[in-house]
């Protein structure tokens, strides 16, 4: 049911879209300015479903940039020149900039292949990312199977953990590595020292909290960067990786996008996972665009929470 408070200064209608995450945000024009009320009304929104969809935007780079600086600095891309028309800009596609259909086996297209696993932008640095925005400019026909981007609530999905699994993953860190992804696809070229050296293997909490909702839990994982658990015999954590990739698949904790042309969709990778569902890549051309809000500092564990509720003590 769309919701509307006439008390919150929101000059929007909230479209919740399941149980589990995301809301389709009815009545902006994304070209337009927004106020301070609209924009703070806006951070709520997606405070509370994690994914906002913006219908029938007609956005070109600058417009897009502009949306996107209102939420933070911007990431830039650690390729050297991959898939991007500027170093701001992903182009998530199989076509060229130029707008020919790649062919299957182009490393652009390859890439798409690697989004299809559960992964959330950037785990692979210190700083993980806090936003990702998605604008379509081409999508499959009504007709095509495939081609959505499915999102999985990583906070629902930690709650709905046995107490002995919480009490399990509590401790453990996985060490994403932006070169995984790469070996996943042997096509794919190996990485360049540039890459390597902007992006060297980092770990992350498992289980991380997020101080700005009461330092709540979500789980915090990645199969397209992560493959191994600190800790853990490789095979161990390969083993346990497979069960959350599973898990994260639940239909309780998902929502499907089935994309129009001109949808912005906006997420929260912090805590949500997505991947793409594969699609028929040789018949139907599908382009995106998206920029990248950079995280405000690196993921946090629960022993973050043990060091607060120490030095809150000392005191
Ligand atoms: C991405 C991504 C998913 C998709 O661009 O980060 O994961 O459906 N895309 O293309
Ligand atoms: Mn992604």
């Amino acid at each position: 049911m769309a919701t509307q408070d006439p008390q919150a200064a929101q000059p929007f209608t909230i479209n919740p879209l399941t149980e589990a995450l995301g809301a389709e945000i009815i009545g902006l024009d994304l070209t337009q300015p927004l106020s301070d009320a609209t924009f703070t009304a806006l951070e709520r929104a997606f405070h509370q479903y994690h994914v906002i969809c913006f219908r029938d935007q007609v956005l070109d780079e600058e417009a897009h940039l502009a949306f996107t600086r209102h939420w933070g600095e911007l990431e830039i891309f650690p390729e050297e020149d991959k898939t991007k028309s500027a170093k701001t800009f992903y182009n998530v596609a199989n076509t060229s900039v130029e707008g020919e259909h790649l062919p299957e086996d182009d490393p652009k297209v390859l890439f798409q292949k690697v989004n299809a696993r559960w992964h959330t932008d950037s785990s692979y640095r210190y700083i993980p990312s806090f936003a990702s925005l998605m604008y379509s400019t081409e999508v499959l026909p009504d007709e095509a199977k495939g081609g959505e981007t499915e999102f999985s609530n990583m906070l629902a999905a930690y709650d709905a953990l046995s107490d002995a699994d919480k009490r399990r993953f509590e401790p453990l860190h996985m060490v994403h590595h932006y070169e995984f992804g790469r070996r996943l696809f042997p096509a794919l070229p190996p990485i360049t020292a540039f890459e390597r050296n902007a992006v060297p293997p980092v770990s992350h909490p498992l289980v991380r909290v997020h101080p700005d909702r009461d330092y709540r839990r979500s789980l915090f994982f990645t199969v397209n960067a992560g493959n191994e658990v600190s800790g853990m015999a490789l095979e161990e954590g390969q083993a346990l990786l497979k069960w959350l990739d599973e898990y994260a698949s639940r239909p309780e904790f998902t929502y499907s996008h089935r994309w129009r042309e001109n949808d912005l969709v906006m997420w929260d990778n912090r805590v949500l996972l997505h991947r793409a569902t594969r699609y028929d890549m040789a018949r139907y051309r599908r382009a995106f665009r998206r920029t990248t809000v950079a995280g405000s500092g690196p993921a946090l564990g629960p022993f973050s929470l043990a060091v607060r509720d120490a030095l809150a003590n000392d005191q």
